[in-house]
């Protein structure tokens, strides 16, 4: 969407996938605010996570003036308070609704009836602006025959009431990839959910990662595709599962959205996630999403090219085993005899290489490389040999 928003996939936290529909002590403006806190403490503000996007489950009907109420036990003050105060660290807020009548926890979860935004969408979005909304999450749960819109009228409908209303709000769409939405929302959102929900288990982000291998040509700044949010503590997924989870995230340029506990990660989960280098692969201007150039027997091979020429590229090891993964500068398509070979989880360069790349991966591991053209004498490697390879 050409709104001047979202020229770098957004990043920060999703409500949904630590505290889903639940109260209590759940889904609080408390809770909000200590995920704004944490944000900064862990020092994941500093590389660019900034949205704190409240999911479903904040609504309570709508008032006899038609604007939104909210649930009065998880947001006392209502809304504004907690967007106050997420700004007031420097960070964004994010909210929730859908073009329907009921949102997708009415559907699944039983939540409170009759507060999607159909009929509703100015008032909500002069709401939302009110509030002090930066970014929407506009889903798709309830399709209703009776409303007789296509998807991209409901979609086009919020659309078209937020560029009226005098603030900035991204825009978040999803219908699970049904309609293939990648070819027909980019006039219409800034990001668009590609699958059904993603889950805490391999299984689930490798079928995800298989989606996005041919969406590539349809996502770049203000129009991304969005392969949903990371998961890290929860679920079963291991260190190496994560870090390959984040390091696919950001070679497809995916909107980075923890949906988890930010306060329960650990150190090293942590250092994955503030990791510069890799951050700035997916946030790179000129985003391009990786393509993926090979995919045998469960080991693949993607890359994507960065603004200033270098190369990003991930050799991925989706198999339960040790495994080498191996490309070479032709099949990557490199225009330059050499280049230096930089590893980017251990902050090092590696080699110069006039043909081969190739790394022998623990278990589900990721190895992900930034390619400069030219040479370090310093470093080994073979140079103007062509097709010589690495030694
Ligand atoms: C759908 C979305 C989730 C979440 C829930 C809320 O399942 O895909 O990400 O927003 O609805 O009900």
């Amino acid at each position: 969407l050409d709104n001047g928003l979202a020229d770098t996939p957004p990043m920060g936290w999703n409500s949904w996938n630590q505290f889903y529909c639940n109260g209590g002590n759940g889904l609080t403006a408390a809770a909000l605010m200590n995920v704004a806190d944490e944000i900064v403490e862990k020092g994941l503000q500093e590389v660019g996570y900034e949205y704190v996007v409240l999911d479903d489950c904040f609504q309570n009907g709508r008032d006899a003036n038609g604007v939104l109420k909210v649930d009065p036990t998880r947001f006392p003050n209502g809304i504004k308070p907690v967007a106050d105060y997420v700004h007031s660290k420097g960070l964004k807020f994010g909210i929730y609704s859908v073009p329907g009548t009921k949102t997708c926890a009415n559907l699944y979860n039983g939540y409170t009836p009759n507060i999607g935004s159909y009929g509703h969408e100015q008032i909500d979005a002069e709401t939302f602006a009110a509030w002090g909304v930066d970014y929407l999450k506009y889903d798709w749960c309830y399709p209703d025959g009776s409303l007789n819109l296509t998807k991209q009228q409901a979609f086009s409908k919020m659309r078209d009431e937020l560029a009226k209303v005098d603030r900035d709000i991204v825009y978040a769409i999803s219908e699970y990839g049904d309609s293939a939405p990648w070819t027909w929302a980019e006039p219409i959102a800034n990001l668009w959910r590609t699958t059904g929900d993603i889950a805490p288990n391999w299984g689930s982000i490798t079928s995800i990662i298989d989606r996005q291998a041919e969406l590539h040509p349809y996502s770049g700044p203000g129009h991304w595709n969005d392969p949903d949010m990371l998961q890290f503590s929860n679920g079963s997924l291991t260190y190496a599962q994560n870090k390959s989870h984040l390091a696919m995230w950001s070679m497809l340029a995916a909107p980075l959205f923890l949906g988890t506990d930010v306060g329960a990660l650990s150190d090293a989960e942590v250092a994955l996630l503030t990791n510069k280098e890799l951050v700035d692969i997916d946030q790179d201007p000129l985003g391009e999403q990786a393509r993926r150039i090979s995919n045998g027997e469960g080991l693949q091979v993607w890359t994507r090219e960065l603004a200033d020429g270098d190369l990003a590229v991930a050799l991925l090891n989706t198999t339960g085993s040790s495994a080498t993964v191996s490309t070479s500068l032709g099949a990557l398509g490199a225009q330059d005899d050499v280049y230096v070979v930089r590893d980017v989880w251990s902050h090092s360069d590696l080699y110069n290489t006039a043909a081969a790349i190739s790394a022998t991966l623990p278990a589900y591991e990721t190895a992900v490389y930034r390619l400069s053209a030219g040479m370090d004498e310093h470093l080994p490697g073979v140079v103007g040999a062509s097709g010589s390879g690495r030694v």
